[in-house]
């Protein structure tokens, strides 16, 4: 393998989790129930009948695991927060216990020079808000900057970047739309009022965390590169309204205060009163940027409840889970960012890239993973040539530490640099890790 090119010093490098997905714990020290206990406690819902009620067991063993962080070389380390450990009914004063917990774990982190990224919301809506009508209810927007503000009176002192929300596209679109993740809802277009809540509760936060001294603010998104199936009419106009559905509704208003005025997604502007797109795009420091895989967008069949149908993408590898793997299209993604919004694009942070893999200890107990290896190779070099093409990016997650809990895929996909034996909790840094280490050995 040719050497990595160099990052600027200052770069960070860093790992990703998200609470439901790795803590467990989930009846300890207060915590009350989330979206994500029902939904993978409901029959059917995830795979295997999994959930997250031990998962990497991360509540107690996150020492060991930032060890790992450190050893490889990694100086950020992304988590969540839970909402329910904060909030355990989702409102009302915080639950100093489910506190604790993150503090340790931001001075754990602090002691070993790494910084802490806290995201706010990564999913786990309190089961109480959404029995009074969860993001559908333009009331959590409020109820989430109530929660950002409790923690920033715990963590404001200590912790520098924040991140608001994880993805909401995909909380919309599988949470909401077709039902896929919590809280299970098929709404298809209905869910639209999902996003403006989600970006109302973003600007208020942001305003909670500013006023707590907070220098930092990052959006994370989910982006995907668009490309129309053909060159047809029609395929072109499905790929557009794709393309502003996932990448441009969680992203105009916050950087050019405004929807993008694409049929049917005008359908949210009802829900926007006088004001709020001022809140939501108050200036952020950075944009997250989650990138996985390109799409392929084609005209809907007739009679289809969606303007658009996903094609599968031909001739190039897939990950385990299926997903095309395509480096070059997050430098595609990082350039179209630039040209789109030009200076209101504050720098990014690619805050989740990574795979699964079929990855399981072979004779010698090891874990070899040529692919994710191959896959973070050519992710990372897309990165640097979009740099050297002029995009201000400031730091890259992996997505994952740890081999985690994959949501409706319960613990079948395998994302981590570390393999997870979740019989015995015993964690083994993955050939993938030892280069990644190499790799930041040399920066
Ligand atoms: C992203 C999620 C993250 C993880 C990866 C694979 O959409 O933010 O929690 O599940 O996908």
């Amino acid at each position: 393998m040719a050497p990595m090119p160099r990052f600027p010093a200052g770069f960070v490098w860093g790992a990703a989790t998200a609470a439901y997905q790795v803590e467990g714990a989930t009846d300890e020290d207060g915590r009350g129930r989330s979206i994500w206990d029902t939904f993978s406690h409901t029959d059917g819902r995830v795979r295997d009948g999994h959930t997250g009620d031990v998962a990497c067991d991360h509540y107690h063993r996150w020492p060991q695991d930032i060890a790992l962080l450190v050893d490889a070389g990694l100086n950020a380390y992304r988590f969540s927060i839970a909402w329910p450990r904060v909030q355990p009914d989702g409102a009302g004063p915080a639950n100093a216990a489910g506190l604790d917990f993150y503090d340790r774990l931001v001075d754990g982190l602090l002691d070993r020079g790494v910084a802490p990224t806290p995201t706010l919301f990564h999913w786990d809506l309190p089961q109480e808000l959404e029995d009074a009508g969860g993001w559908l209810a333009r009331e959590t927007a409020y109820r989430f900057a109530d929660y950002a503000g409790l923690v920033a009176d715990r963590l404001a002192d200590r912790v520098a970047r924040w991140i608001t929300l994880n993805e909401p596209f995909i909380h919309m679109a599988f949470g909401y739309a077709v039902g896929l993740h919590a809280p299970g809802r098929a709404l298809l277009l209905d869910a639209l009022p999902v996003a403006h809540h989600q970006l109302l509760a973003h600007g208020l936060a942001t305003a909670a965390l500013r006023s707590r001294g907070v220098p930092e603010v990052l959006l994370t998104n989910n982006y995907t590169p668009v490309h129309p199936a053909s060159d047809s009419e029609g395929d072109r106009t499905a790929a557009e309204v794709y393309d502003a559905l996932h990448n441009r509704l969680f992203t105009d208003p916050v950087l050019l205060a405004k929807y993008p005025d694409v049929a049917p997604l005008t359908g949210v502007l009802p829900f926007v009163q006088d004001g709020d797109l001022a809140v939501i795009s108050a200036p952020i420091d950075g944009l997250g940027v989650n990138y996985y895989t390109p799409s392929r967008i084609a005209q809907a069949e007739p009679g289809s409840p969606l303007p658009f149908q996903p094609m599968p993408i031909e001739g190039v590898p897939v990950t385990a889970f299926g997903w095309p793997v395509v480096p070059s299209g997050l430098h595609d993604l990082l350039l179209l960012q630039r040209k789109r919004y030009g200076a209101a694009l504050p720098p990014i942070y690619i805050t989740e890239n990574g795979c699964s893999c079929h990855d399981e200890p072979a004779h010698d107990g090891a874990v070899h993973d040529p692919d994710r290896i191959a896959f973070l190779d050519g992710h990372l070099r897309a990165v640097h040539q979009a740099m050297a093409d002029g995009v201000d990016v400031r730091g890259y997650y992996v997505w994952s530490l740890l081999d985690n809990f994959e949501w409706a895929e319960g613990y079948h996909q395998r994302f981590g640099l570390v393999y997870v034996d979740y019989e015995t909790q015993a964690r083994i840094p993955k050939d993938s890790y030892r280069w990644l280490r190499d790799t930041l050995a040399e920066q």
